[in-house]
């Protein structure tokens, strides 16, 4: 089954909590972190996604575009996500944080940007509960998707295959009516989606949408 994972970064960050509310139904909670280092942008850190603990029945899933996520990311596990993701690009040890994650009680995951291969990672998979493959420049929302990542996602669900791994496989940038199929085809099963979601009048509605579309 399809997972969609609507991206509070095109909330309303003044309602937040609302905001949240208005997707329950939705898998996760996706919560963009941003440090202005990683990428040129700053968002919010650990008080808000305790914040955002209290507000949500959904689990959070943070997406940490951060420096330095060696040192960061336990810290979101205990304001409560139930799954971290770093970037491996920013990562001085992933095997080292991806353990460290799963044993303080969450989902470790690893992201790479659209122009970091998948194939000097095969090893590390095992580690992972999922792995995120950009399908923007991560920074900022509403951009257009990356068509050239497919063959990425191929690529990555065939290795996930080969080595009979259970892990998830998220996309993340673009994701939209219009290319969650695609994703879908190429083997994704877990779809973040911003604009998609809080762009529209009825959140709750468009998770729903884009679900059926990606279980088609
Ligand atoms: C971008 C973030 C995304 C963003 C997606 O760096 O990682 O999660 O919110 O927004 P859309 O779905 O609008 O591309
Ligand atoms: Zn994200």
């Amino acid at each position: 089954m399809a997972q969609i994972n609507p991206s509070i970064l095109s909330a309303d960050f003044s309602r937040l909590a609302e905001e949240a509310k208005a997707v329950e139904g939705a898998d996760w909670l996706h919560v963009d972190v941003m440090d202005n280092h990683f990428v040129p942008n700053l968002t919010l850190g650990v008080p808000v996604v305790e914040a955002l603990g209290r507000a949500t029945q959904t689990p959070l899933d943070c997406h940490l575009m951060i420096e330095d996520p060696d040192r960061w990311a336990p810290q979101y596990v205990e304001a409560g996500a139930g799954s971290v993701t770093f970037h491996v690009e920013a990562a001085a040890a992933p095997v080292r944080l991806a353990r460290e994650i799963r044993a303080k009680g969450a989902k470790a995951s690893m992201a790479l940007k659209p122009a970091t291969p998948i194939e000097p990672y095969e090893d590390l998979l095992p580690e992972l509960d999922m792995l995120l493959i950009m399908t923007v420049e991560p920074g900022f929302g509403g951009q257009a998707f990356l068509d050239i990542m497919l063959p990425k996602i191929r690529r990555t669900r065939e290795l996930i295959s080969k080595h009979g791994l259970e892990l998830w496989l998220q996309v993340d940038g673009g994701v939209s009516a219009t290319t969650i199929e695609r994703c879908a085809e190429a083997g994704a099963d877990v779809f973040v989606a911003g604009s998609a979601v809080y762009g529209t009048d009825d959140p709750a509605a468009a998770v729903r949408m884009l679900r059926n579309q990606a279980t088609e």
